[in-house]
């Protein structure tokens, strides 16, 4: 599907993007799970690409959860190379293209220093670009964003009766962030597993059976079309 059909006053301005399905897209061609991650770049910046041409503000991925450190020793490592090695060849055609990246997650001991530098590089270089700004969950967990956030609230001493969903949400990892308007995951599997799941509350949820290596910009227009086509109420009830 081309943008040409979408409604382009009615964008979603954040998508947040769970890239499932490459070992399995791998698998099934007879190939390293890690040669699915590869193609999985080119799928990622497909959509960058399409959201920036139809006017995306936020877009957020599912780069590296809490829970990718049970996976293989060498399938972690190689993760963690290939996260760095995309920021270093890819940062500088994003900031060109006005793009701001930031990073969500947790920044503990078992994220590599020379990783850390680059994302902090990353930020710096992107920060006053305005046309997009594209979020890389590392390390992310949504329930670890939670519990980061009490531990931040309960720190600065506030008084319980004055803590409200306001509060917990200016401490999330990025305040600034809006909610997502719309969710995909790739891959045919239906769940959030762990992902924004404060932010996701009245998100809509999109799923389909592509596999994150055959994801492309049509496959990000369809979505929204789909968006576009569904009714936002936020808990309320129609106007007559
Ligand atoms: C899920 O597929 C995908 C991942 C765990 C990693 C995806 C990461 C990228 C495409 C790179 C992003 C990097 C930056 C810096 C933006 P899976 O392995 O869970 O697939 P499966 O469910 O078939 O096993």
């Amino acid at each position: 599907m081309g943008s040409g059909s979408l409604d382009l006053d009615r964008i979603p301005a954040h998508i947040a993007c769970v890239m499932d399905g490459n070992g399995r897209w791998a698998r099934a061609r007879g190939l390293p799970r890690t040669e699915g991650h590869r193609v999985g770049e080119e799928a990622l910046f497909d959509v960058v690409e399409g959201a920036l041409e139809i006017g995306v503000g936020w877009l957020t991925v599912y780069a590296f959860s809490t829970e990718n450190w049970r996976r293989p020793a060498d399938e972690v490592r190689f993760l963690l190379d290939f996260n760095e090695d995309i920021l270093l060849r890819r940062r500088d055609e994003l900031h060109e293209r006005g793009v701001r990246i930031r990073f969500i997650g947790r920044r503990d001991r078992r994220v590599p220093r020379r990783l850390l530098r680059r994302m902090d590089e990353a930020v710096e270089l992107t920060r006053s670009n305005p046309k997009m700004t594209f979020t890389v969950a590392f390390n992310y967990g949504g329930r670890a964003e939670i519990v980061d956030a009490v531990r931040a609230i309960v720190a600065s001493g506030r008084s319980a009766s004055r803590i409200t969903e306001r509060t917990v949400a200016r401490h999330l990892y990025d305040p600034e962030m809006p909610d997502p308007d719309l969710m995909i995951r790739t891959s045919g599997e239906c769940r959030t597993s762990n992902f924004l799941l404060w932010e996701l509350a009245y998100s809509e949820l999109y799923f389909t059976d592509v596999a994150w290596p055959d994801f492309r910009r049509e496959h990000l227009f369809e979505a929204i079309g789909a968006y576009q086509d569904r009714e936002r109420r936020f808990g309320a009830v129609e106007e007559p």
